[in-house]
């Protein structure tokens, strides 16, 4: 009896989640301080090979879900915003709430999100492991899907009160909240080298403030019947909380320095 061929066996999810992000290039034509110079990629300037160890995120997605996720996402909010404009929900909102804090909001919020996308795609490209390089990405095309979702609200709210135009005006003038906004936001965001976004905003910031936010307005949103900005907030929040996991493990390579050989120690 002839044996029948083994079908081929497709590595599972978790098999080619490794593969794929901890695949790294071996840079022949250039030097490693060359591809990762120290002011991009930040301190501790440790070899690639020992980030590649030690890196490891805690929320792991691949490409292929991210994008099936994104699109269902976008999906729910274009409808539900549509909803909104046929309904004309704006002419029905509380206008505390509507010219107070979602103003706020929806015309502070959107530059800040397209400046994390530069320092997103910074770590995409400078960050040393494949896997913070791989969700850096993924962490980059978010903000820009946040500053597009968040001004395309603003515009929908325009023929309501000029000052929403702001969501695009508000880096470009000196009002005082927007000078602190800025210095605030090229310290912690647009200046930084991977290191540094990653501590400063994606742990410190993202984890402690940005969740919290998108959170608490969710419910605000949802409690004055907002149930477009309630559903944008949520949506968004989900986003945040996934990409703002990526600076935990970069903090963690600065407890696990300590068990590194001295050597390295004193290169980095
Ligand atoms: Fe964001
Ligand atoms: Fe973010």
């Amino acid at each position: 009896m002839k044996p029948t061929p083994s079908e081929p066996k497709l590595p599972s999810r978790d098999e080619y989640y490794n593969l794929a992000t901890k695949l790294e290039w071996t840079p022949k034509y250039v030097s490693e301080e060359e591809l990762f110079p120290v002011d991009m990629s930040g301190i501790p300037n440790l070899p690639m090979d020992v980030w590649e160890e030690l890196y490891d995120a805690p929320y792991k997605v691949t490409y292929r879900e991210y994008v099936k996720n994104q699109k269902e996402k976008d999906q729910r909010f274009f409808a539900v915003r549509e909803a909104g404009l046929r309904s004309e929900l704006l002419k029905k909102l509380d206008p505390t709430y509507h010219q107070g804090t979602f103003c706020f909001h929806i015309t502070a919020v959107p530059i800040p999100e397209y400046t994390a996308s530069i320092a997103e795609a910074r770590m995409a490209r400078f960050g040393k492991s494949g896997e913070w390089r791989n969700l850096s990405t993924f962490g980059s095309m978010d903000e820009i899907r946040h500053t597009q979702l968040q001004i395309l609200l603003s515009h929908d709210n325009i023929a309501v009160d000029p000052k929403f135009a702001f969501s695009h005006k508000m880096f470009y003038v000196d009002g005082w909240l927007p000078i602190a906004a800025r210095s605030f936001f090229d310290d912690t965001i647009t200046g930084t080298s991977a290191i540094e976004f990653a501590l400063m905003t994606t742990f410190a910031f993202e984890t402690g403030f940005t969740n919290l936010q998108f959170v608490a307005l969710a419910a605000m949103a949802n409690k004055t019947n907002d149930f477009v900005f309630s559903t944008t907030t949520q949506s968004i929040q989900t986003d945040e909380s996934r990409h703002a996991q990526i600076g935990h493990p970069v903090l963690k390579i600065f407890s696990d320095i300590t068990k590194l050989s001295d050597d390295l120690v004193k290169k980095a």
